[in-house]
């Protein structure tokens, strides 16, 4: 079976780290690179952060991992140290050795890597959109030149998980979003309404402990655990990246819609709001493949059996 090529883009992060985890050891993909933005944490931690992930897995040396943006487009960084913990793995991996590599800007690398994979290559986005925004404003070209973009954000017909309205990586940078979500790329919205319904709770935890990750999934995501039970009475962990990859990996895990979507900039109580044209009101084309409704169980299973080898 020839694998899928790939590139992520990550603010590592709890979530992050998982998806990492399923992205590699799905045996799936040909991972072309990983880039780092800020997000969840400063793109030090981010960077520092996904680089002892990949060396934890041990994996091979040849996986790119390249430093991005330091902030949003126009805004200043947000992160989010009450879900993610300090480091923002929860403290997880703390003694795990680490070397960083030098090399690279990871715009560069985006538009020189799709550049060489025309039509090939399906671009996972689990971070601020800021990395490809920036990719897009250098070199419009290269949103024809992508397979797929599967991107982990935004909320069409629900609550937002940073404001009353907005999901995280859309808040943190929407001016990215908004060029992402028009440059014609080929996309598909991961959002909150999908996410929400990805939990790992406590029996996956106890079911994942005698496995390889098990430790690593129970420490990183206490904290996760802990917020969301304050917030929503729910232990769980909702699997917000690792859905991206879910849907990368099986695309039938999820239905979707084409639609009309933007993304709100200018608003004191709404930035960073999805704003989905149900009903084509605007009359505008679709831009957006919106995931409505996901097969949860079916991809909570693929998770599990993928993170315990089986
Ligand atoms: C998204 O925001 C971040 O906190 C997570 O890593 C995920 O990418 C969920 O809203
Ligand atoms: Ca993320």
């Amino acid at each position: 079976m020839t694998k899928k090529k790939i590139l992520l883009d990550v603010d590592t992060g709890v979530d992050d780290a998982l998806a990492l985890i399923l992205a590699t050891q799905s045996r799936a993909f040909h991972i072309l690179g990983i880039t780092v933005t800020s997000g969840n944490v400063s793109l030090d931690q981010a960077f520092l952060n996904t680089n002892k992930v990949i060396q934890w897995l041990n994996l091979d040396k040849s996986i790119p991992i390249l430093r991005g943006s330091e902030k949003p487009l126009r805004r200043h960084p947000l992160y989010e140290h009450r879900v993610h913990g300090n480091d923002g793995l929860g403290g997880a991996l703390a003694d795990q050795p680490v070397q960083l590599p030098d090399g690279g800007d990871a715009v560069d690398f985006l538009i020189q890597t799709i550049e060489e994979h025309p039509r090939e290559l399906t671009l996972i986005m689990t971070a601020p959109l800021t990395n490809l925004a920036r990719a897009l404003m250098k070199k419009p070209g290269i949103a024809a030149l992508v397979k797929e973009t599967v991107i982990m954000g935004g909320v069409v017909q629900g609550y937002g998980n940073i404001t009353p309205v907005a999901e995280f990586n859309m808040y943190v940078d929407p001016e990215a979003a908004k060029i992402v979500f028009h440059s014609g790329l080929p996309i598909t919205l991961v959002g909150l309404d999908v996410t929400r319904k990805a939990r790992l709770n406590e029996k996956h935890l106890a079911d994942l402990d005698d496995s390889r990750f098990g430790s690593f999934v129970r420490q990183a995501t206490a904290q996760y655990f802990a917020v969301s039970e304050k917030r929503t009475g729910v232990r769980a962990c909702a699997l917000h990246d690792p859905l991206a990859v879910g849907v990368a990996l099986d695309p039938s895990l999820v239905e979707k819609r084409a639609y009309y979507v933007d993304v709100e900039t200018n608003s004191d109580l709404c930035d960073g709001q999805t704003v989905c044209d149900f009903q084509n009101r605007w009359g505008k084309a679709p831009n957006i493949q919106v995931c409505t409704d996901v097969q949860s169980e079916r991809f909570l299973n693929l998770f599990m059996k993928t993170l315990k080898g089986e």
